[in-house]
């Protein structure tokens, strides 16, 4: 399952990626927080596995640099996912007001029915605290997005926002597999689940 952890820099993306409560990273080195802020450089991937169900099911997630200078890169990833986490920072009031603006990007690039969920991170930081909570409420009932409050460093709500995008995304899976969506079934398919990262679409210059 191809999935996206988005937006601006240094909101804490790949901070919340690296969060393993579990200890079933695949790179056991990594689960680990780390106050050290290095810039991710145009697009990084990991895999994560998570169980639902019973079910074992690995996620392919593209950690996108946040910075505006890739973002021409990270845009040719949004076609393979299957899932967004669009994040921002609760005491970076730029980054919230970047949220409605990377909202119509994963709209205009992405597969119709890929899910997204917004999520305000560093909610360990209360005292710095900028964006109210239901502010993000509210912002997320308007673009149509689920919204959880996380934090990467004190592990809140981490596991609960990858669990619950792959329970919409399979939700919607099966809602379009019983309405025989030809989104799922028939010319114009959306990403699949694979055994290998998708691909970012090459479109033809000629
Ligand atoms: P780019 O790669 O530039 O797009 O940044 P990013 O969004 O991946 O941010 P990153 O995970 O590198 O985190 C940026 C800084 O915020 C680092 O210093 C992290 O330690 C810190 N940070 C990330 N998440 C949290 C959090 O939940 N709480 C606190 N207090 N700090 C955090």
């Amino acid at each position: 399952m191809c999935t996206e952890l988005h937006l601006d820099s240094s909101v804490g993306k790949t901070s919340f990626l690296f969060q393993d409560p579990d200890h079933r990273h695949a790179d056991k080195t990594s689960f680990l927080f780390t106050p050290a802020f290095v810039s991710t450089v145009g697009i990084d991937f990991k895999v994560k596995t998570i169980y639902r169900n019973d079910k074992r099911i690995k996620l392919q997630i593209w950690d996108t640099a946040g910075q505006e200078r890739y973002r021409t890169i990270t845009t040719a990833y949004y076609r393979g996912a299957m899932g967004f986490i669009l994040m921002y920072d609760i005491t970076n009031e730029e980054s919230f007001n970047a949220v409605q603006d990377w909202s119509t990007q994963i709209k205009t690039y992405s597969w119709d029915n890929a899910q997204v969920l917004l999520v305000g991170n560093k909610c360990d930081m209360e005292d710095e605290r900028v964006v109210a909570g239901e502010r993000g409420r509210q912002l997320a009932d308007h673009l149509g997005f689920e919204y959880f409050e996380a934090s990467a460093k004190d592990n809140i709500n981490v596991k609960q926002t990858f669990e619950r995008l792959v329970d919409i995304i399979c939700e919607k899976m099966s809602e379009s597999l019983d309405s025989a969506d030809p989104a799922i079934t028939g010319a114009k398919q959306g990403p699949q689940l694979t055994e290998q990262p998708a691909a970012p679409h090459q479109d033809c210059a000629c």
